[in-house]
């Protein structure tokens, strides 16, 4: 059978001529560091979460890194985080000076299960660094009751959780620090890369400001090694507009969400990712099935022109990277690996329409019943 070029995309960026306008308008009249754009959007982003005070900086990772800076992380201090998500996570607590340690998931959220999490905790442990997982929210309250518990900080990986909702808070406020990416496949994104980190804290706040800004106290004057993390103006001003949308599509994002579970509910081959309920609203950064014969299932999708993703093929502690700077090996995370044999992320952004809902649900049926003969 031949197939057609991709006919439904994994993501689709939403900019429209309001955005276009709004980084023209920047380019030309704002400054392109440190502009009026840049303030405004760390002031609208806090007052959307929730939270005193927003730094913006250039990516995810740079949020992170500044807040385990800020938060004073030395060097040998271990923070524990997920093995499930995008390798930036464990990497920024190494950037800071201090050594990942992971816990392992749970299938019932995807997200690190707080059992583990207690386990992981030694006498070094100076962090928890949750990740709100394709925008499905973290258990925020178990993971603050033991960093209360132990008097260490609560670090938010938000960066696929804009907007998500725990308990009637937005996430990314419910920590310590939250961090966010506008990488050009989030709920939220910029031109190129962005991020921002999110307090209640003053000190933190102006600290994690400083040190995305060369440690800066004047222009020509530092009292601390800082780095060149700032947002662009022109980044700044886009974002200021797809803030404005974040509500709206996301709730498309969640009708998406129930047409397929509409739609997939009775395949017995797939698992569905965890549905919201009252006090839980995810936003669906991703889509993930876990799927028996994943790969093929994807393959045939992609025959079909739908183009689909592996989130995350190799858990963190299995990179390579990973293996060589602390000897991790199979078998040490198991609900990690298995999720990474089994996940497929199918499209789901809101330029997707229901017939393409439809096309998609009707393949993966096709799929499995050839399969099943
Ligand atoms: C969960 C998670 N953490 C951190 C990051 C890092 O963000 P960035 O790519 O903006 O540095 C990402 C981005 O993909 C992410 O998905």
């Amino acid at each position: 059978m031949t197939v057609t070029s991709t006919r439904i995309s994994l993501a689709k960026p939403v900019f429209d001529e309001e955005m276009k306008q709004a980084a023209l308008d920047a380019l030309e009249n704002d400054r392109y560091t440190k502009g009026e754009n840049v303030f405004k959007f760390e002031e609208e982003f806090a007052r959307y979460i929730g939270v005193k005070y927003s730094v913006s900086t250039n990516s995810g990772t740079a949020a992170l890194h500044i807040a385990f800076t800020a938060l004073g992380l030395k060097p040998g201090d271990e923070v524990v985080t997920t093995p499930l998500s995008f390798i930036a996570t464990a990497n920024s607590v190494i950037h800071a000076g201090g050594v990942p340690k992971f816990a392992d998931i749970r299938f019932e959220d995807y997200n690190i299960d707080p059992a583990l999490v207690k386990e992981a905790i030694s006498e070094r442990t100076r962090g928890l660094l949750p990740v709100h997982l394709f925008g499905y929210p973290a258990d925020i309250e178990a993971m603050r009751e033991v960093c209360d518990s132990r008097g260490i900080s609560l670090v938010e990986d938000a960066c696929q959780a804009h907007g998500a909702i725990f308990k009637g808070r937005k996430v990314g406020g419910l920590g310590d620090v939250g961090c966010f990416s506008f990488y050009p496949s989030k709920n939220l994104w910029v031109p190129g890369d962005g991020g921002m980190a999110t307090t209640d804290d003053e000190d933190i706040a102006r600290a994690m400001a400083k040190l995305a800004d060369c440690g800066r106290v004047s222009h020509y004057e530092h009292d601390m090694v800082g780095y060149t993390y700032r947002l662009s103006s022109v980044n700044a001003a886009v974002g200021r507009i797809q803030l404005r949308r974040l509500d709206e599509l996301n709730v498309r994002r969640r009708d998406l969400a129930d047409e397929y579970r509409d739609m997939l509910g009775e395949i017995a081959e797939i698992q569905l990712p965890p549905r919201g309920n009252s006090e839980i609203q995810p936003v669906y950064h991703q889509f993930v099935l876990l799927a028996k014969h994943r790969d093929e299932l994807k393959e045939w999708l992609e025959k079909y022109g739908v183009q689909c993703g592996v989130h995350y093929p190799i858990p963190i502690h299995l990179q390579p990277v990973y293996r060589k700077l602390y000897g991790y090996r199979e078998g040490e995370f198991p609900l990690s690996e298995e999720f990474s044999k089994k996940c497929l992320s199918i499209p789901i952004h809101p330029f997707l329409e229901d017939a393409d809902v439809t096309y998609i649900c009707e393949q993966i049926e096709f799929f499995y019943e050839k399969m099943s003969g």
